[in-house]
């Protein structure tokens, strides 16, 4: 765990909050102190209060239902009450602001026109939608997978699952058509819905073509609703494949919500753990919407009339909470961006702020950093001036970032939220809050209401009081946005989360808590990279590698990467008879993009005559993240290895980066 942030810290300072953010703020310090102390000492009384920010069908009457003890694990919230999520995120508003816009939809290309969809117009198109849905045969219960590009229709789908009681598991439009297939097949998807092509950046990606290749190997029969997009061609599958506005056409826009049980599944999404093969992390109804509606409302400091971006696309669960549920719940205008920040140029994020007088913005460090090495003039030649806050998330932010977001971009005058969190916690778990706390480049401060956060000794798994320490971060006790099961695995859930330490919820991240109190997360702890904002297990790019058939054996680790925060190294071992070379190199890059997606291509492979194993035969990965860092003086212990002779010709033939 590093320790260079906390010399970065000292010397780059605290920021307190100006007093205009301070006097608008929906909470200020005496504010969160109030609330926090209640919200722990009083769970049940301060989720009750809370819950209210949502329309129930039924009341609940039980609050919460929890064990965090191995082998018996269980979430409840809220459980005996009755809900839908899409009459929360759209219905409830028509009545009070029909004609307000809900989304703002910016296109990939910017000659194109923008959308201004009110409230109104979004609670037709999702009646129609999901009568399409039903149309179709999909009924409560059963899985939907979308696999979109950022348009309107993205959310439509979302919100339409969530109106008939289907799951919907949504599949990032960057995954290829293996990725896919393993997840639709993962929660025996019944239909996909996806669309003919998926523009971004100025070049297209085919989606209905990789859907086509991942129903290939499927036996079942699988149905595809297509969104027109691009209206190229597309390979029509003439028993199973329908046209979104063919189909729409057939229906009314009229479609009352089912009743759901708040403990019902919302979603599945999958993302990677520090074994096997992605798990579809599960998501309920109640306590997912009370805590991203709360989330987003606070940290974000979201006022009726502001506009609000997160940057962030809807295959990651960012996207769900902080563009869809979260700022729906709460009748917020939000953007959906279909774009890259770096097409046509450098400016297109600060122009689209420009455009929507945006007033939040929420964004990924690794984009920050990318524009950092622009130059500023692409920022200044945009009108910032409606910006009131702006965000991170997904990784830890370097003070220098941090420093140019807060000047270049925010101008000095607006406060930055660094929020932790991750898929499994469905919502914010730790920031700074902008009217309350003093914020620090590259700390994620205080936990939200209801988190009660603990440093762990990661070997003997006791809890570090105090402050000025260093350890493993783990969760006291539950909160409603908390993931409840591992979909169709339960034992993997309690496995994955509540063995290591038990009693907790361990997070796999590092932390360090300093001498104010404030946490600092210092990365994974386990086998989990995170490259570019996007969460990996080493083990999924190691298998795509030796899938290949000249790859005998690899090893994947992160190394410290300037733009993308971590970079993928991998080592590669041949099978007998291959040689080594630069067409290898690139055909193995090539492979691995298709087996999984571009952003897993590796970023360096080093051939590996040998990998470092102990006698047992397991891989030392500890000495090849130092190779990968350039870190040859502490590779520690390495006479345990079966042949420690490995490790000098790994530093010898280390490859370039
Ligand atoms: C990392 C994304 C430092 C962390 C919402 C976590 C962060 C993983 C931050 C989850 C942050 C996320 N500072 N690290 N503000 N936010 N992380 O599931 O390692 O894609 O465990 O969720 O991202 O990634 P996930």
């Amino acid at each position: 765990m590093t320790t260079s942030a906390q010399s970065d810290s000292a010397a780059a300072g605290v920021f307190p909050p100006s007093a205009e953010t301070v006097a608008q703020a929906h909470v200020n310090a005496e504010k969160y102190a109030e609330m926090y102390e209640a919200s722990v000492r009083d769970s049940t009384g301060f989720w009750r209060e809370q819950a209210k920010r949502i329309d129930w069908i039924k009341p609940f009457t039980e609050v919460r239902d929890v064990d965090f003890t191995l082998g018996h694990v269980k979430i409840n919230w809220f459980a005996d009450g009755t809900l839908n999520v899409s009459a929360n995120c759209v219905d409830r508003h028509i009545a009070t602001r029909g004609d307000q816009t809900a989304i703002i939809w910016e296109p990939d290309d910017p000659k194109d026109p923008a959308l201004h969809i009110s409230y109104r117009e979004l609670g037709e198109h999702v009646g129609r939608m999901a009568n399409v849905l039903k149309s179709l045969g999909i009924r409560k219960g059963e899985r939907v997978v979308i696999y979109l590009p950022m348009i309107p229709e993205a959310a439509y789908a979302m919100l339409a699952c969530a109106r008939i009681g289907a799951i919907h598991s949504i599949v990032f439009a960057g995954f290829s058509p293996d990725a896919l297939g393993a997840r639709v097949n993962g929660c025996d998807a019944k239909l996909v819905i996806t669309s003919d092509g998926a523009p971004r950046g100025g070049k297209v990606t085919k989606l209905k073509d990789n859907v086509n290749q991942a129903l290939l190997h499927d036996t079942s029969d699988v149905k595809c609703l297509i969104v027109r997009r691009t209206g190229q061609q597309i390979a029509f599958r003439s028993d199973l494949d329908y046209w979104y506005h063919e189909e729409a056409a057939k229906v009314s826009s009229d479609c009352p919500p089912e009743e759901m049980s708040a403990e019902d599944p919302l979603f599945i999404l999958y993302t990677s753990g520090s074994t096997g093969q992605p798990k579809g992390v599960v998501h309920t109804t109640g306590g997912y919407l009370v805590y991203a509606a709360l989330t987003h409302e606070v940290t974000f400091d979201y006022h009726d009339g502001d506009v609000y971006w997160c940057t962030a696309d809807v295959g990651w669960v960012t996207g769900h909470s902080y563009i869809v549920y979260g700022p729906l719940a709460n009748g917020a205008t939000t953007l959906m961006f279909e774009g890259v920040p770096t097409w046509p140029d450098a400016s297109r994020f600060w122009q689209v702020c420009e455009k929507h007088k945006v007033n939040q913005f929420y964004t990924a460090p690794t984009a920050i950093r990318a524009l950092m090495g622009q130059g500023t003039e692409w920022v200044e030649k945009c009108d910032l001036s409606a910006l009131k806050l702006l965000g991170t998330v997904g990784e830890p932010i370097n003070p220098e970032a941090w420093n140019w977001y807060n000047t270049v971009v925010g101008k000095g005058r607006c406060p930055i939220v660094d929020t932790w969190w991750q898929t499994e916690t469905g919502g914010h778990m730790m920031t700074p809050l902008p009217g309350a706390h003093a914020t620090k480049p590259g700390s994620a401060q205080k936990p939200f209401f209801g988190v009660q956060p603990v440093v762990l000794d990661p070997t003997s798994g006791t809890e570090i009081e105090g402050n000025g320490v260093e350890g493993v971060l783990a969760i006291k006790d539950s909160w409603p946005g908390q993931m409840r099961t591992v979909w169709g695995d339960h034992e993997r859930f309690e496995k994955t989360y509540f063995s290591d330490y038990k009693g907790y919820y361990f997070s796999g991240d590092g932390c360090r808590r300093d001498k104010d109190g404030d946490y600092w997360i210092t990365g994974r702890v386990d086998d989990v990279i995170n490259v570019s904002g996007h969460r990996m297990g080493t083990a999924e790019v190691e298998s795509a590698l030796v899938a290949h058939a000249k790859v005998a054996e690899a090893a994947v680790v992160g190394y410290p990467h300037d733009i993308k925060g971590q970079g993928i190294y991998c080592y590669v071992t041949l099978m007998n008879g291959e040689e080594p070379s630069e067409e290898l190199r690139k055909e193995l890059r090539a492979w691995v993009r298709h087996e999984i997606g571009p952003i897993a291509s590796p970023d360096v492979i080093q051939w590996a005559p040998g990998l470092p194993k102990t006698r047992s035969g397991k891989i030392m990965r500890r000495i090849l993240r130092k190779i990968a860092e350039n870190d040859f003086g502490s590779l520690g212990d390495t006479s345990t290895l079966a042949d420690p002779a490995v490790v000098d010709d790994l530093i010898a033939n280390r490859a370039p980066k």
